[in-house]
């Protein structure tokens, strides 16, 4: 069985799910590269047999995933943008009252869509964020960025210009970073005594509980737990004090973490632990068995799509995900099952989707005319989708969703 080195701990990873060689998931050609021409890499996920933090074999270049032309807009979602809204409030009347020229930082703070509601308090902020082109768009905005990756250096000097942060923030990066501990290192230097690291990221109890493996691809380096991010926390001085289960982007946790010893953990922590611990989580026989479902999920995903190309129906997918990649190109659902994808992000649309070369359309023409079948890749928006497109179902049209599991709706 193939095996890596843990990120965390040093220990042994060993593979438990083997999803094939895979295309970078957030670079869509303008055109299908001829083949060979398109950079791959092999996708295996394994778990650490001393801290059992899952993890990725193989770590893909940085600089190839997240630069001038990274296209995921944080603010494509209303739900995302009202999630960001309610937390950057949530922080201001919470953790940051009472603090005197309080200060944040998000790491990955994309196309501003958290910190603009700081800005707009007034509130001191810097976002780290080296994918220069949306670093840019929330720059227009009012948002103060440094255009970086954030590692311990660069958290020294960022203390060495601003000063230390009360709250270092993060939504749905933290996760895409093999090299945690510098990160963890430079978010405890970065603190102010008291100040919390909090972050957000896919939970691995609900990627195993719902079979979606579409969230692993290059960029999810890392599956966390409260288990996983615990032992890690505390091998960088910080302890694991809070967490709270999300319902956005398909299950997600947020975790708080303060230095050790310095806050009580509250009582959800040692409560999501039990739960983890009970549900044999992190055991190779519960990984193995999500791999068996993976397998079967993908098999009856393509044995539909098929069966609709049999019967002559149009399947169109809607939402040019990263995570779709993994599934058209582990599945391998080409454009001989799916005509095209539609998409909102104008940086996705007139190009072809990574690997499977599905060209992205815009969104607005998913009407014309609609087809048959709808596949949701955005599946994790589906109560935005389905409710923007009523008019779809009411005409006749059909969704066909895959997480848990391959249904018509
Ligand atoms: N926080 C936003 C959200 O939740 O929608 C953006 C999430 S996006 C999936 C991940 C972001 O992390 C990208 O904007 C990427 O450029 C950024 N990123 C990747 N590595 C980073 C690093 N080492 N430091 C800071 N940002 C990083
Ligand atoms: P995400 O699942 O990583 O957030 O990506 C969602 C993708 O789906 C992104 O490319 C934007 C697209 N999208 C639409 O096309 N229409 C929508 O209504 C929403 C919410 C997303
Ligand atoms: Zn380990």
């Amino acid at each position: 069985m193939p095996e890596s080195t843990c990120r965390i701990c040093g220990g042994v990873v060993t593979m438990f799910l083997d999803l094939g060689r895979q295309p970078l998931s957030d670079v869509f050609p303008v055109e299908a590269p001829a083949p060979g021409e398109e950079f791959t890499y092999a996708l295996r996920v394994g778990t650490c047999a001393d801290c059992t933090m899952v993890q990725l074999l193989d770590e893909v270049p940085r600089e190839a995933m997240f630069g001038e032309h990274y296209p995921y807009r944080s603010s494509g979602s209303s739900v995302m943008r009202a999630h960001f809204e309610a937390l950057a409030k949530s922080l201001l009347a919470g953790e940051l009252s009472g603090r005197s020229d309080p200060f944040v930082v998000e790491i990955g703070s994309n196309d501003g869509v958290m910190l603009r509601t700081i800005a707009a308090e007034g509130v001191r902020h810097l976002g780290v964020e080296p994918s220069s082109g949306i670093a840019r768009t929330a720059a227009e905005q009012g948002v103060a960025v440094l255009t970086a990756f954030f590692e311990v250096d660069t958290a020294r000097a960022v203390r060495a210009e601003h000063g230390p942060a009360d709250v270092v923030y993060a939504a749905n990066t933290i996760c895409h970073i093999p090299y945690l501990g510098s990160i963890l290192d430079g978010v405890a230097e970065l603190l102010t005594d008291d100040g919390v690291f909090v972050f957000e990221d896919p939970y691995l109890g609900d990627i195993v509980a719902k079979t979606s493996y579409d969230q692993i691809y290059d960029e999810h380096f890392f599956l966390f737990s409260a288990t996983t991010v615990a032992d890690a926390a505390a091998r960088h001085g910080l302890e694991l004090v809070g967490v709270e289960r999300l319902p956005v982007h398909g299950g997600e946790v947020r975790y708080t973490l303060a230095r050790a010893g310095r806050r009580t953990p509250d009582a959800a922590v040692g409560e999501l632990l039990a739960q983890e611990a009970a549900a044999d989580l992190h055991s190779p026989a519960t990984l193995r068995r999500f791999a068996d479902a993976v397998a079967a999920n993908a098999a009856d995903l393509v044995a539909l799509l098929e069966r609709l190309r049999a019967e002559g129906a149009r399947v169109v997918a809607y939402g040019a995900t990263a995570k779709s990649a993994t599934v058209t190109n582990y599945a391998g659902i080409g454009t001989d099952l799916v005509e095209a994808v539609v998409d909102t992000t104008p940086e996705k649309q007139h190009r072809v989707t990574p690997g499977a070369h599905l060209p992205v359309r815009p969104a607005s023409t998913f009407a014309e005319p609609y087809p048959d079948y709808a596949l949701l890749f955005a599946w994790n928006h589906a109560a935005e989708i389905l409710d923007r497109e009523a008019a779809f179902r009411a005409a006749g049209g059909r969704w066909i969703l895959y997480v848990p599991d391959v249904r018509v709706v």
